[in-house]
């Protein structure tokens, strides 16, 4: 198929929605004018950049079509200064349309109502948004000065005149507010408290919470009179590249120490998990996370302390070394969760005060709880 608005009626119509008006807003976007002049395709190792003027016209659709988020920056290389392939992390992309619409029909976005999203990227999900909302109700930010000037080309091409703002959009954009709707997609350690000083009571706040375990959750805030924010985690497998100012520290090289060895009361498998390793990212939000094949390595950089697994006859021997016990702590994570009964990450909700404090609790605001590093 090579016709624009055919594959724009296909994807739409695959797509699950719950608000059938997002479906009509993928039908009037073309994502083709977002992507420029090319996307990066992994090989497992590499990312090898695809252009689109040495691809046939009908194949490049296809692709752009795809419901597949396409990675269009890795460590702040972009498809035309790429000479071949790359590696590295991806640092923007342009994300599934499903994803996109997801996003948007988790957040309760009604006609009329004024959004601020985190994180423009391409500029497509703004276009959704712009589709839906008219260009006026709708204010973007985006961290990288050249992505930014991209994506407003993009928007423009496409006949959109959002707001967009160069920035940090942890400190939101004041000049906008108040917002219906703050809609992250990047996503945060924690929630700033910019954002929820921006939204006016009763407004939502859609985001992943993730850290640097890259565990990730979906949860929707609603900002209450008093000036906080509460609300549920959803059950969607779903994460978002963490919004740079709360990146991971560089890490040089892992070497692993013998430290204080004992057996581990609990199989490092869970570790792989989605909710399982939630609850650990809760319980050592200080640390990363690697797998070695045998086992699971757990770091953290600012303070050396280190963890790691083997295993060990029927059982698992643990070694920790430096300051924290990182694996203690995430065992007395997984014995919380599993106190409250193991539930899903659905069985999750989270509170953030006016001052800052931010807990994510299983069941309600009173149950077992963990406070997130703000
Ligand atoms: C997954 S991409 C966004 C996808 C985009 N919404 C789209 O549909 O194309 C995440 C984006 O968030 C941006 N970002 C990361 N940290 C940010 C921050 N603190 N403020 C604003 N944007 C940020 C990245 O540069 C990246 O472009």
């Amino acid at each position: 198929m090579t016709d624009s608005a055919a594959l724009r009626r296909r994807l739409a119509a695959a797509v699950p929605v719950e608000d059938p008006a997002w479906r009509a807003a993928l039908e009037a976007v073309p994502r083709e004018l977002f992507l420029g002049n090319g996307l990066f395709r992994f090989d497992g190792h590499h990312w090898t950049p695809a252009h689109r003027d040495r691809t046939p016209p009908g194949e490049w659709l296809e692709l752009v079509y795809q419901d597949t988020t396409w990675v269009t920056q890795v460590d702040g290389t972009t498809v035309i200064d790429a000479t071949g392939p790359v590696t590295g992390r991806p640092t923007s992309s342009s994300t599934l349309p499903s994803l996109v619409v997801r996003m948007l029909d988790v957040a309760g976005i009604g006609e009329g109502q004024k959004v601020l999203e985190i994180g423009t990227g391409t500029g497509y999900s703004t276009a959704v948004l712009c589709s839906r909302l008219g260009e006026k109700n709708v204010y973007s930010v985006e961290y990288d000065p050249g992505l930014a000037a991209a994506a407003a080309e993009h928007l423009h091409a496409a006949g959109y005149r959002p707001t967009l703002i160069t920035g940090d959009g942890l400190a939101g954009h004041k000049d906008g507010a108040e917002y219906d709707h703050i809609v992250a997609t990047c996503a945060v350690r924690h929630i700033p408290l910019s954002w929820l000083r921006q939204v006016r009571s009763g407004g939502t706040i859609t985001t992943t919470l993730s850290g640097w375990m890259l565990a990730s959750g979906l949860v929707r805030l609603t900002v209450r009179d008093d000036g906080s924010a509460t609300g549920r985690f959803r059950s969607d497998e779903i994460g978002y590249m963490l919004a740079r100012p709360h990146e991971r520290p560089p890490r040089p090289d892992v070497h692993l120490y013998p430290g204080r060895t004992g057996s581990a009361g609990v199989d490092p498998a869970f570790l792989e998990d989605w909710t399982g390793h939630f609850v650990a990212q809760l319980g050592a939000p200080s640390a990363e996370f690697m797998t070695t094949g045998t086992g699971v390595i757990l770091v953290d950089v600012a303070t050396g302390s280190q963890a790691w697994t083997e295993p060990a006859g029927n059982g698992w021997t643990v070694h920790q070394h430096g300051p924290l016990n990182l694996w203690d702590q995430v065992e007395a994570a997984l014995a919380l969760w599993q106190s409250a009964g193991s539930p899903p990450q659905s069985g999750f909700g989270m509170t953030v005060e006016p001052d800052g404090t931010q807990r994510v609790w299983i069941g309600a605001p009173d149950g077992p709880s963990w406070e997130l590093p703000v």
